[in-house]
């Protein structure tokens, strides 16, 4: 509400709640989750929790620590707890998250069969052995762990148990989720085929968890919390069952301080909008908590209040746990204690974070501009630094980087204009959200739009489309050229750098084309897919659903090969099969004719035709960017306009995600009076490895 109080039935949510000897202030659970950053990253890491603890969470958790180099996951950039050394960095961390009161959790990893060790170049081992099972297929067995094996397991736990209570965390976290822990691979007899006493029955499967159990109370003397994270389904004939799931909690029913359940797979716990709706992992979860006296925290990317209410009045959670959400908006529990409800940036369940992780790099959120930029920024999800000398901004173009280019200067206290050529503002979001699955995109603009309606130094034109004359004439010190980008007409992408012999006769459309809502019904369509992310997939159901035949040709090896960072492309080819939906893989178009398209295979170079009605290109974009060519031809002309700056962002500049749009528009308003120093240092701080004293271990040279 306006006046700061929350609606009384939203209570609930801010109960304490206890868990073992500790007592979590709230219902509100940041569960683990990676962010790209890791042990490379420690302090952009831990000053990120530190926003959540500032943003209310009760509960605060690292991502998987991967507790000895007998089991790590490289390429993945996770935590590390494997030596005393891994100590301050954790402590660090322990500290940022416990800052506004929450309780800090570590979850301890041993991946198993999970760990290539491509790093530590240890041999993997396993519960049982076999084929390292991970994203990528590499060509790495495990070994079968042995008794002796067993023991120097536990050994190893009980260390990373005395590390994390030296580093000061309330709570341990036992991984066992998504095929990724060992506990999970104990207990599923997909991935323990032992028969010895740690195989076969379920109370023998569950041997290890137990010893492991009493050996954290010990080590940890009773004073810090004990969660297991388990899968809540792990399907296949084999797995580890939901109906199993629920028999080992009713035998294990004290077992741990907290459950703390998530759905099997990864791929299936952060599904992402296009593919699972709030709260759908329900059905899976609903009816646990009767089995056990102790707490459940369950997730389902909640965003929103009255969802969360109903799973703790219905009795199916104690505990609402979030991992994207809390990306997307650290300050979700605050926001409704304070009953600041339209406030809150909604995730849009786009996965753009977990990209982040699968490439190494680091992780970004489409929403939350400053996620990882807290340290290496100094950027802040809620606050930004305040106004410089200057006074006006100028935006052009509304889509995502204009809208938060808009907000941001606007929140820094700069009087801001902000034009947009169409009467809608959100530009390509107001576009993509009309797209089968992805209506959640639009919380993108409306999040913005939101916020900056109702502020006095926000000046919103629609309908206006400026000209360098216009710009001009408006003469604000600082202009962000925001306008946008189009998709191409050709096939000029990745495969082909020049477009290829096309027949005028047949129909080509493009996506801007088809989300403008003029494109092939009815019709024998061939899709042409060489941008390998969401938009080829997502029209080829748009034109199903106009009752279209459709052949999707790629070069890839496999469809939308880029969402397999974003957890989807299993579930896109599941879809795309449904629809019956004809794939053509490794083939690119070679010509267009009248009424058919010339392919050929991008190895042997075989040719083959596909007859078509019409042609849809999903290529590459061409930024938008005359607005800004046309500017920057009139340089001479800016100071006498008043003109400082002026800036070309977004995918007016270099078309990509929307992520790198919305953070293009927040670098843009940060960066407003700041030195532009041009490139010549980096423009975030970053941490460099300490070198270690010691003598070369290499032999010394003859006659030394
Ligand atoms: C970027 C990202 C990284 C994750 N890393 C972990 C992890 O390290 N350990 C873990 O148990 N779960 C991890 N998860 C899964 C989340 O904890 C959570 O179970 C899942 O995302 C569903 O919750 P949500 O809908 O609130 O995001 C990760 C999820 C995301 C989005
Ligand atoms: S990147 Fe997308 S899915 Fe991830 S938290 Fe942000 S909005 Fe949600």
């Amino acid at each position: 509400m306006a006046d700061g109080t929350r609606p009384s039935r939203y209570d609930i949510l801010f109960e304490p709640v206890r868990i073992g000897p500790k007592v979590a202030k709230n219902r509100f659970f940041q569960v683990p989750h990676c962010n790209g950053g890791g042990y490379r990253d420690p302090s952009a890491v831990a000053e990120m929790r530190r926003t959540k603890a500032e943003g209310g969470w009760g509960v605060i958790m690292t991502e998987q620590t991967e507790i000895h180099p007998s089991s790590e996951i490289t390429p993945f950039i996770e935590q590390h707890l494997w030596e005393d050394k891994d100590i301050p960095a954790m402590a660090a961390m322990a500290e940022a998250m416990k800052s506004h009161g929450a309780l800090a959790g570590i979850q301890l990893a041993y991946s198993g069969i999970n760990g290539p060790n491509l790093y530590s170049r240890e041999v993997p081992l396993a519960v049982t052995g076999g084929p390292i099972l991970t994203f990528t297929p590499d060509p790495v067995q495990a070994r079968t762990l042995d008794r002796e094996d067993i023991a120097d397991l536990r050994r190893w736990f009980r260390a990373a148990f005395r590390r994390s209570r030296q580093a000061g965390f309330d709570i341990i976290c036992l991984y066992g989720a998504h095929g990724f822990g060992i506990f999970q691979h104990f207990l599923s007899r997909a991935t323990n085929r032992r028969d010895d006493e740690y195989g076969g029955t379920l109370e023998n499967r569950a041997r290890f968890l137990r010893e492991v159990v009493e050996e954290a109370r010990e080590e940890t003397k009773g004073e810090m919390a004990i969660s297991l994270r388990l899968s809540l389904h792990e399907g296949g004939a084999l797995g580890f069952s939901n109906a199993e799931l629920r028999d080992f909690i009713a035998m294990h029913a004290d077992l741990p301080d907290l459950w703390d359940l998530a759905q099997g797979t990864w791929e299936e716990c952060s599904a992402t909008s296009r593919f699972a709706g709030e709260g759908a992992q329900e059905g899976l979860v609903a009816g646990i908590r009767a089995l056990t006296p102790k707490p459940v925290v369950g997730v389902g990317r909640f965003t929103g209040p009255d969802a969360m209410v109903r799973q703790i009045r219905a009795g199916i959670l104690d505990f609402i746990g979030a991992a994207r959400p809390s990306i997307a908006d650290p300050f979700l529990p605050r926001k409704i204690e304070e009953g600041r409800i339209e406030e809150i940036r909604e995730c849009i369940g786009c996965n753009i974070c977990v990209s982040g992780d699968m490439t190494g790099g680091i992780s970004r959120c489409t929403q939350n501009t400053a996620f990882m930029e807290e340290w290496r920024k100094g950027w802040h999800p809620e606050r930004v630094r305040p106004k410089g000398r200057s006074e006006t901004v100028l935006v052009v173009g509304a889509g995502p980087a204009g809208l938060e280019a808009a907000l941001q200067a606007a929140r820094r206290g700069y009087r801001v204009t902000l034009a947009e050529a169409e009467e809608t503002l959100g530009g390509r979001v107001t576009r993509e959200r009309a797209l089968p699955g992805l209506a959640a995109w639009g919380r993108v603009a409306d999040y913005r739009t939101g916020l900056i309606a109702p502020m006095a130094n926000v000046e919103v034109y629609r309908g206006s489309r400026l000209t360098a004359d216009d710009v001009l004439a408006l003469g604000a010190e600082h202009v962000a050229i925001a306008t946008g980008a189009r998709w191409r007409r050709d096939v000029v992408a990745r495969r082909h750098l020049a477009p290829v012999p096309t027949d005028a006769v047949m129909p080509v459309f493009t996506p801007d084309d088809l989300m403008g809502g003029h494109g092939p019904a009815g019709q024998r369509v061939v899709l042409y897919d060489d941008d390998h992310f969401y938009m080829g997939s997502v029209l080829a159901e748009w034109l199903v659903a106009r009752g279209c035949g459709v052949d999707l040709v790629t070069p890839g090896v496999k469809v939308a090969e880029w969402t397999e960072k974003t957890l989807e492309q299993g579930r896109i080819m599941r879809r795309l099969l449904s629809l019956g939906v004809r794939l053509h893989l490794s083939k690119a178009p070679e010509a267009i004719g009248a009424d058919r398209v010339t392919l050929a295979c991008i190895w042997t170079g075989e040719m083959s035709d596909l007859p078509a009605e019409a042609v849809v290109m999903v290529t590459s974009r061409l930024p938008e960017d005359g607005l800004y060519r046309a500017l920057k031809a009139r340089a001479g002309d800016w100071s006498g306009a008043g003109i400082a700056s002026v800036r070309l962002i977004g995918d007016a500049a270099a078309p990509g995600p929307i992520a790198w749009a919305t953070y293009a528009g927040r670098r843009f308003a940060e960066e407003i009076d700041t030195e532009d120093h041009r490139g010549d240092v980096p423009s975030f701080r970053r941490e460099i490895a300490g070198l270690e004293p010691g003598p070369s271990l290499l032999p010394p040279p003859e006659g030394a």
